[in-house]
């Protein structure tokens, strides 16, 4: 989305904190018309902001150090939405990173200059605007949906492949994201023939300073115009990823997709449950074989101790029609689980994943494609759901 045009005939409310007369003079003059409240220190600082409506707070050289930063960011304290600047002298990683993490929106080096102030002046109406969608509920949080197994080889990858192409497919393929956190083996840009530029061990180093700018560069695009973020290209990179940043990466990924399809490691470890914990709708992957059972219900067990929703687990047979006949009944009473879809097995998935096209748009036609639909209707809600006729009317891209 475009940035609306700035206003220059909008008089905003800036404040201007430095001990430094020179520099806070600098500023007025730069803000020109705009209105400049002035304050020496931060407990003067502060009486403005109880006293005036201030839209935006530049903070002068004499904070940027890192007491400094944890001095000033008092005033979020007051107004925890107020954007502030800080302007520093000294531009090392250091400053940068405590104003960041104490919720600075942006540090600038001196001498100020017009262009410095106006990009400043434009991250107002960035907030506004961002207030006004949310007021109007055009701001809609994305939904997470994650797939796991806690066996290997269940069909994961699949699965998430082709729930995510087919809810891209049915909505705008750019809302959708799929993050692989499968971060020693993940091959879901493999499936989707995608060839990432950065993974999410780029996102791990950038961590500090990650916003929704710098992540949306870290996504590779697939054909369809879907988003994929890599896991990391090698297993030993996986250490630099931290739960930390997966959650990070979590919340901000459902602020900027409609849908954030993740892919999971074969474990019940502490970064799956991790993501577990963030996710709305969780695909269950359950092959129809007896160990793929028994690890479902020891992970079944698990999540029941911790006490995790089940309402959110959705339990998907994968390979139903294949020799390992097991009772489905039976399967239902030991897991404590109705089955919500299944999908048959067919020769055409490893066909597909070979030609690293997901079997829903290489062979929209067949009968594991519309099985693997019925897998994707899960995941909307009761008023999002689509006929499938309608779906089968719909022409998929090539
Ligand atoms: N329904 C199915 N029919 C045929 N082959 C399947 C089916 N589901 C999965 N496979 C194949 O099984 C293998 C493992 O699937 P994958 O999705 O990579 O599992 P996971 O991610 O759980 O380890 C892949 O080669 C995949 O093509
Ligand atoms: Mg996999």
């Amino acid at each position: 989305m475009a940035l609306p045009a700035t206003d220059p005939t909008l008089t905003r409310n800036v404040l201007v904190v430095d001990a430094d007369p020179a520099f806070v003079e600098t500023a007025e003059q730069l803000l020109g018309d705009h209105k400049v409240h002035k304050a020496r220190n931060v407990s003067d600082a502060q009486r403005r902001l109880v006293e005036e409506s201030i839209e935006l707070a530049i903070i002068g050289p004499t904070y940027a150090h890192a007491a400094g930063v944890s001095e000033s960011a008092m005033l979020l304290d007051l107004q925890p939405d107020l954007p502030m600047v800080l302007v520093s002298d000294a531009l090392n990683t250091e400053v940068l990173r405590a104003a960041i993490r104490a919720g600075y929106r942006d540090v600038v080096d001196v001498p100020l200059t017009p262009q410095k102030v106006a990009e400043m002046l434009s991250i107002i109406e960035q907030v506004h605007r961002r207030e006004e969608e949310e007021r109007a509920g055009r701001h809609k949080i994305g939904k997470v949906v994650t797939i796991m197994s806690p066996k290997g080889g269940a069909g994961k990858t699949m699965t998430t492949a082709n729930v995510a192409l087919t809810l891209a497919m049915w909505g705008d393929p750019s809302r959708v994201v799929v993050l692989d956190a499968d971060l020693q083996f993940g091959d879901i840009c493999i499936s989707l023939q995608v060839d990432p530029q950065h993974t999410i061990v780029d996102v791990a180093r950038d961590i500090d300073k990650l916003d929704e700018a710098l992540l949306d560069s870290l996504l590779a695009t697939h054909s369809s115009g879907m988003r994929v973020l890599s896991a990391p290209l090698e297993p030993s990179l996986a250490d630099e990823v931290s739960t930390q940043v997966v959650v990070k990466t979590i919340g901000m990924l459902k602020r900027m997709f409609d849908y954030v399809i993740i892919d999971t490691a074969p474990f019940l470890d502490e970064p799956v449950l991790s993501i577990l914990e963030r996710s709305d709708v969780v695909l269950l992957v359950v092959d129809m074989d007896l160990p793929s059972v028994k690890n479902a219900k020891l992970a079944l067990d698990t999540l029941r101790l911790i006490k995790f929703p089940f309402e959110k687990i959705k339990l998907v047979l994968n390979r139903v029609n294949s020799k390992a006949r097991l009772d489905v009944n039976e399967l239902e009473r030991s897991l404590g689980l109705e089955v919500q879809a299944a999908i048959s097995s067919d020769k055409l998935v490893p066909r597909a994943v070979n030609e690293g096209e997901p079997v829903v748009s290489l062979y929209p036609r067949s009968k594991v494609a519309r099985d693997l639909r019925s897998v994707a209707a899960l995941v909307l809600d009761e008023d999002e759901k689509i006929p499938e006729e309608e779906v089968k009317s719909r022409r998929w891209f090539r």
